[in-house]
């Protein structure tokens, strides 16, 4: 059912309804591509609404909240034109409509968030909210302190400079045995190959990119290619991260299990 877009954009928690008429005036929102206008009015079920570039939903439904450990080679979006594998292809057993978070490159692994919860979607995607993401990185050359710093002091990526919020090597375990460098960054940040693009700017070639952290949510022993409902206990501290406050006890899948963190269920 159509409705004004100032409401819509206010409904799904970007900000209160005269914040978003600003948004729009600032012409920071779109509709399918094109730059909306206050009082335009949009059907939530046809159109692409995106605020800074970043999908704006209002849930159906009950939320839900999922963590996959996507593998590599299925592609973080709903729906491939081509044909290939998504990350919607791994929720067998899910039955609610979720979407994934944010994005991992096809050929990268780890955590994904998929939720019908906009309003957390939103938030832990655009930069403003600084919710950090861990990401572990297996790359080419040596250690080489030097080159932490130069990501830790920020570096050219394209048009723009981009700092990570920490970096670290992770010692190797490999009793003598070869082992590829392995650095934890993390960042706020949120464009497309981000990761791989910090490393190339200081001379590193990443072989192998994971994701092991959103916020306070922790990848944990989730298998590749599973999934498993998120913790009460999770949810909060996620929506605490992002700056929303409470659970939204009715609203929330009754199927979220109720938190005492009991460890890693996988599959349905
Ligand atoms: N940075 C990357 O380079 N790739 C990802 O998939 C995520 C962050």
């Amino acid at each position: 059912m159509e409705q004004k877009l100032q409401k819509f954009l206010a409904h799904a928690g970007i900000a209160s309804r005269r914040g978003c008429e600003l948004l729009i005036a600032q012409g920071r929102v779109t509709v399918n591509g094109v730059r909306a206008h206050i009082g335009q009015r949009i059907d939530p079920e046809k159109d692409r609404v995106r605020v800074d570039g970043r999908e704006v939903r209002v849930p159906s439904g009950p939320k839900t909240y999922i963590a996959l450990n996507k593998p590599p080679g299925y592609l973080s979006t709903v729906k491939d034109p081509l044909g290939r594998k998504t990350v919607m292809d791994l929720l067998d057993g899910v039955e609610t409509r979720v979407y994934p978070v944010g994005r991992l490159d096809f050929d990268a692994m780890g955590l994904m968030l998929m939720t019908n919860d906009g309003e957390l979607a939103f938030r832990l995607t655009h930069p403003a909210f600084e919710v950090r993401k861990r990401y572990v990185v297996e790359v080419d050359g040596p250690p080489d302190q030097k080159k932490l710093e130069m990501m830790l002091a920020g570096v050219r990526v394209g048009d723009r400079i981009v700092r990570v919020d920490s970096a670290r090597f992770i010692p190797s375990q490999g009793r003598g045995r070869f082992e590829p460098t392995k650095i934890e960054i993390e960042l706020h940040e949120g464009q497309k190959h981000v990761v791989k693009n910090v490393c190339r700017a200081v001379g590193y070639e990443p072989l192998k990119l994971m994701r092991v952290a959103i916020g306070p949510l922790k990848i944990g022993e989730l298998p590749p290619g599973r999934w498993r409902r998120l913790t009460r206990r999770e949810v909060r501290a996620l929506r605490q991260a992002a700056g929303l406050e409470g659970e939204e006890r009715d609203a929330i899948d009754d199927r979220t299990r109720r938190s005492k963190d009991s460890g890693h269920g996988t599959g349905s």
